[in-house]
């Protein structure tokens, strides 16, 4: 097997790798149960260091597309992928500019908790599904940070937490130091930061409609005035963007680029180099949330923010989705200047994240669980998905 590579590129090799392989799987050409190349072999056919594609292999085998059998190397997985479908995704494509304060965040949130403890399916957000092992790690954990419990914390987080944080992002295609992150109390407080730091009252903001009710909530609070930009299959219609961006000069544009709460869209790469391009054009910074970072089950591009060479887009990741919602640890990415303010705003709403949390989370990466953890919730979720669909598809069957 030869991989073309684009040297060029800004894609690292490692992911260029992963994007043939990942499409030679989804279009059948390499079949289920087939054995892939040794790494050495394809690291010579390819040119490339074996580091690469090592790094390649190891991201198709949490994306579930290849698994390794010890001793034998790495093989296709079964299809894991949802089954394709016809979007039917065609909303009204009016730009919406609200005039009233909308539904109050506070009885959602509390009707959605309240509800979500009766065993009732709430669509507002995704929750995921328990991680084994949880009451070892975290006994580990805790007895690992007792000592520095009778301290306070860095507002920053834990070095140790940043750096395998880093690690993640940069499988994502996000190159990212330590320095360029800042733990948080979910990725609830990187948006009400970020937010906070970019928009004044009365200033105009572009969010996507369809969008989170809780970054609504945090702009209308604020008194900001928001846009909402309708979504197409392909993600914000961009010409709708461009003459609001023309028109209005918006402060700041709020996108969840993958996996999309609610429509679960997640954009193309044009589409994120023609987002930021225009944020460039109009001086309008990004804020990227990523919250559904990790549940993907087809390869995704690297975020915007890995696109953005000038500071123009704040990230925000989150540990809620993935392991524990009440752990409280989410992070954001922030360069160049504004990564002080943005830090010491951060240290007056509340110091730093929990010790404890954030502990937590750095043993689940540091052991190697938060890999296979993924793999498997992916795998969980995929069945869920699939088995309603069918069952969707067995109703309309009888409708008709
Ligand atoms: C798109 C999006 N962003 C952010 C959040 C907030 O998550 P947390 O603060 O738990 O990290 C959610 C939660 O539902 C969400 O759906």
């Amino acid at each position: 097997m030869k991989i073309p590579l684009d040297r060029q590129s800004a894609t690292p090799l490692y992911l260029q790798v992963r994007d043939r392989i990942g499409h030679l799987v989804q279009v059948g050409a390499l079949q289920p149960g087939e054995r892939l190349p040794s790494i050495r072999t394809l690291a010579e056919t390819t040119g490339v260091n074996k580091l690469t594609v090592i790094e390649a292999y190891s991201v198709l085998e949490a994306d579930g597309l290849i698994y390794a059998r010890q001793g034998a190397g790495y093989f296709v997985n079964r299809p894991t992928t949802a089954p394709k479908l016809e979007s039917t995704f065609a909303p009204a494509q009016t730009v919406i500019i609200p005039e009233a304060p909308g539904i109050s965040f506070f009885r959602l949130y509390t009707a959605s908790v309240q509800a979500h403890q009766q065993g009732m399916i709430d669509l507002s957000c995704g929750f995921p599904h328990p991680p084994e092992d949880l009451q070892r790690v975290s006994r580990r954990a805790v007895a690992q940070v007792a000592e520095t419990l009778f301290n306070y914390d860095m507002p920053e987080g834990q070095l140790t937490l940043r750096k395998q944080i880093a690690q993640i992002l940069v499988q994502q295609g996000l190159e990212v130091s330590p320095n360029h992150l800042i733990i948080t109390n979910g990725s609830k407080q990187g948006l009400s930061l970020a937010i906070h730091y970019y928009v004044r009252p009365g200033d105009w903001v572009i969010v996507e409609s369809p969008t989170f009710h809780g970054a609504l909530a945090i702009l209308e609070s604020l008194g900001a005035r928001v846009i909402g930009i309708p979504m197409t299959a392909e993600g914000m219609n961009l010409e709708l963007l461009e003459q609001y961006l023309r028109s209005h000069r918006p402060k700041l544009m709020y996108t969840i680029s993958t996996l999309h709460n609610p429509t679960g869209l997640t954009t193309s790469q044009t589409h994120r180099q023609q987002l930021l391009a225009l944020a460039q054009q109009y001086d309008c910074p990004i804020l990227e949330d990523n919250a559904y970072e990790g549940l993907n089950f087809e390869p995704v591009p690297p975020p915007i923010k890995a696109l953005d060479q000038q500071d123009w887009v704040t990230y925000i990741g989150t540990f809620s989705k993935t392991l524990m919602p009440g752990l409280r640890v989410g992070y954001m990415v922030v360069t160049g200047k504004h990564y002080q303010p943005i830090l010491e705003r951060k240290l007056l709403q509340d110091l730093h994240v929990s010790t404890v949390s954030q502990a937590i989370v750095s043993e689940y990466l540091a052991s190697g669980h938060y890999r296979r953890h993924l793999s498997k919730m992916r795998t969980k979720k995929l069945k869920v998905l699939n088995s309603k669909l069918k069952a969707e598809k067995d109703k309309l069957k009888e409708i008709k």
